[in-house]
């Protein structure tokens, strides 16, 4: 039934399937099972308990219109957004594209999105359960972006149970110089002032940082309190690709961002700490572990649901814990950078 959806969806245009697709999940076709767990699966990262460590990545449900039904998917955590101060249309169409023969994306929406308070209202509504977070963005037409995501905060920090600062979306022009050393820790020093939730927050990174800058990603993020790092967004590069889109502008998602997003997240490893995020590329349960043993505590997807369906979310939880069990983990937390030298 799902393959048979998903065929009909990928006739679509690629942004006409993905809002069918959210409006199926609220009409009830999907899982309903709820997040898959185990003894070994539970896992707590910053003070968040976690029933399995895999997440929905951002982006995805950009304003939490499918909250109740994405919690019942088998994820053990979503994370909905960007929101941003304003509402904002985004980029003009098309912008949004399937690379099939690579099993990848380009997106360059630029954060369209109905805007904070639509958001935060929607948020508002939520039963208690399972655990949401927000990314934050700025809006394009912004004087001052570093206020636009304290703003978010302020305004939405009361409904969700943690907030990603997203200074690395390709698609916003020069947002992601606030991954500088002095904007960046200007920036997280301005939304934990206001963060009067109490939140985590979470930062998340570009995997086309130089590895200068992202030893000054891991000292700023460290000495600023941030709670978890998240690597990583969409890249810009566009090594090895086969599909006719190839060529569009934008963030690359999906297989061939798994290498080099998970080669940063190993080197972030031997940087850091704070717990990390592991995104880019993750496809399977083998995949899920890879990251985790390079030193992720949990992992989020999105690209991969296009081709997989929206099932793939229990799969590879699923097959996560077989995996945790073959090796002889008596918990994820027990897996978390046991591989950390097969990536750097
Ligand atoms: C994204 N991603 C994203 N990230 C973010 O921090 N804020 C956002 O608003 C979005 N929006 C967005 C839209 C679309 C269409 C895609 C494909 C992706 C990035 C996403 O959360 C994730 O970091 C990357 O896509 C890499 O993971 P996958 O897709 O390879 O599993």
């Amino acid at each position: 039934m799902e393959q048979v959806g998903l065929r009909a969806l990928r006739a679509m245009d690629p942004e006409t399937g993905h809002d069918l697709a959210l409006k199926a999940l609220n009409m009830g076709f999907g899982p309903k099972g709820g997040p898959v767990t185990s003894a070994r699966l539970g896992t707590r990262i910053a003070g968040l308990d976690l029933p399995n460590p895999v997440g929905l990545a951002a982006g995805f449900d950009k304003n939490a219109v499918a909250l109740e039904a994405l919690a019942k998917t088998g994820f053990g955590f979503c994370e909905v957004g960007a929101a941003t101060p304003r509402p904002q249309p985004g980029n003009p169409r098309p912008r949004l594209f399937r690379l099939s023969e690579d099993a990848a994306a380009i997106n360059r929406l630029g954060f369209n999105n109905e805007g904070m308070e639509a958001i935060a209202r929607r948020l508002a509504c939520r039963t208690a359960g399972a655990i949401v977070g927000l990314n934050l963005g700025a809006n394009r037409d912004s004087a001052d972006r570093a206020e636009d995501f304290a703003t978010v905060l302020r305004r939405c920090g009361p409904h969700v149970d943690f907030a990603t600062v997203n200074v690395s979306s390709p698609n916003t022009e020069k947002l992601r110089d606030l991954q500088g050393k002095a904007a960046l820790a200007g920036l997280l020093e301005g939304v934990t002032a206001v963060n009067e939730s109490g939140v985590p927050i979470f930062l998340k990174i570009a995997p086309d940082l130089t590895n200068r800058e992202l030893e000054d990603v891991a000292e700023v993020a460290g000495a600023a309190g941030v709670a978890a790092i998240i690597a990583t967004n969409t890249t810009t590069g566009r090594d090895g690709l086969r599909s006719v889109h190839r060529g569009e502008s934008g963030g690359l998602s999906g297989q061939p961002l798994f290498e080099t997003s998970t080669r940063m997240l190993a080197r972030l490893a031997t940087l850091t700490e704070l717990p990390l995020i592991g995104v880019g590329g993750v496809g399977s349960a083998e995949q899920a572990y890879a990251k985790i043993r390079a030193g992720a505590s949990a992992v989020q997807l999105y690209t991969a649901l296009v081709y997989g369906g929206i099932s793939l979310a229990g799969r590879i939880a699923r097959g996560l814990d077989a995996l945790l069990v073959r090796d002889g983990f008596e918990t994820v937390a027990d897996a978390v950078g046991t591989g950390k030298r097969d990536w750097t």
